[in-house]
């Protein structure tokens, strides 16, 4: 049995994580403080995940922690010897960091630095996964060759087609504040793997999605898809003709490529976690799939103005973590994914709401 420290366990990638090593009979201690309420006001809101965690883990326990506070990490670090680290707690909406800057940056970037500190003084043989994000490539992304379809932005060039890799340049690009946050903990976590030798593993990700988003709009594109859809509001669509594309992966995807790495690590490394171009959709796509699934026509507008630092077209080349774990593999196709957030959030109707 192993000691597991999830951070962010109230929220979509944390809570899975709970549940997966729970289930599997390990110690798991997780920490949030529902900061992501604080983020995005009552829809934000996860009790109702830490909530349905405590229901439904045998072993889980709950420190409401906040990452910044390095006295408190310290005495959790001194009560448990973690052998695996899952740092997930983040602000994690690019949009949301303009109004937050310094919060933005001290949740992201020394939260990071804190957890991995803490990692060196009290468990320095234990793995640590850093929850990173594609928005440290910035724009970059943005300078491959695009063609345009009728339904989507795709890539023009044949070497393209399996998407973004890892050696995409991180900097002298638009990143947005929350890029920006994000990059500073990738590379602090690459660093602590490559100069102290120890196990990190930086995962940069696509769209993670899963039922137990708390979706709002500026953060969980799909969740918050299917929410606007299923009470009839109206989404808006950023700029890009609508042709933007995404790759979408399962909470349940990211914990099984959680697992593998925690199992065999390699110090310092970092991959691309996303859909990959089979789970790939652009907007017009969602939003049509989304009808046709619902039987509810989704109301949408279109505001010609594109985020800033948004990308066009991203899909996650993942044949580099597949190359170093062969066992691992996308289980949920999108119509999985949508049919079980729609489920979700049809149930969440049907019994009042429990968030
Ligand atoms: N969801 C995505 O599409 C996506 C894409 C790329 C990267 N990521 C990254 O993956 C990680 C997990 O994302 P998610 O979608 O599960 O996010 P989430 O918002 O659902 O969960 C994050 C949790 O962290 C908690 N938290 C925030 N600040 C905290 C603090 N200071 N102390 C303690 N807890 C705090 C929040 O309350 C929330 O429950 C994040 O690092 C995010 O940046 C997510």
């Amino acid at each position: 049995m192993k000691t597991i420290l999830v951070t962010g366990s109230s929220g979509l990638i944390g809570s899975e994580a709970v549940e997966h090593f729970d289930r599997q009979g390990h110690c798991v201690i997780g920490v949030d403080n529902n900061m992501r309420q604080v983020f995005f006001g009552a829809q934000g809101d996860t009790t109702w995940n830490l909530n349905r965690l405590k229901n439904s883990t045998k072993h889980f326990q709950h420190a409401n922690l906040d990452i910044r506070d390095r006295a408190a990490l310290d005495e959790l670090f001194k009560a448990n010897r973690f052998d695996l680290i899952v740092h997930c707690a983040a602000q994690p909406s690019h949009d949301k960091a303009r109004d937050i800057p310094i919060l933005d940056f001290e949740v992201n970037a020394l939260g990071t630095l804190n957890l991995l500190e803490a990692t060196r003084q009290h468990c320095r043989d234990a793995v640590f996964i850093l929850m990173s994000t594609n928005k440290v490539y910035g724009d970059s992304p943005n300078e491959i060759p695009l063609h345009e379809l009728e339904t989507r932005y795709d890539y023009a060039r044949p070497q393209d087609s399996a998407g973004v890799n890892e050696s995409c340049r991180i900097d002298q690009t638009l990143h947005s504040l929350f890029g920006a946050s994000k990059a500073a903990a990738d590379l602090v976590a690459q660093e602590y793997g490559r100069y102290f030798g120890m196990n990190t593993c930086i995962f940069r990700g696509g769209c993670l999605t899963g039922p137990s988003h708390s979706g709002v709009e500026l953060h969980g594109f799909l969740s918050y898809l299917v929410r606007v859809a299923l009470n009839d509001g109206t989404y808006s669509v950023f700029g890009y003709k609508a042709k933007q594309v995404r790759d979408n992966i399962h909470s349940h995807d990211v914990v099984r490529a959680i697992e593998e790495f925690a199992a065999n690590p390699r110090p310092g490394e970092v991959y691309n976690l996303g859909g990959g171009r089979g789970n790939s959709i652009s907007m017009l796509e969602a939003i049509a799939r989304i009808a046709d699934l619902t039987g509810k026509k989704l109301n949408w507008r279109y505001v010609d103005e594109a985020r800033k630092g948004d990308h066009i077209c991203y899909i996650s080349d993942l044949r580099k973590f597949q190359s170093h774990y062969p066992e691992w593999k996308i289980t949920r196709d999108l119509d999985t994914i949508f049919r079980e957030i729609i489920a979700a959030q049809r149930a969440e109707h049907s019994f009042g709401s429990a968030r």
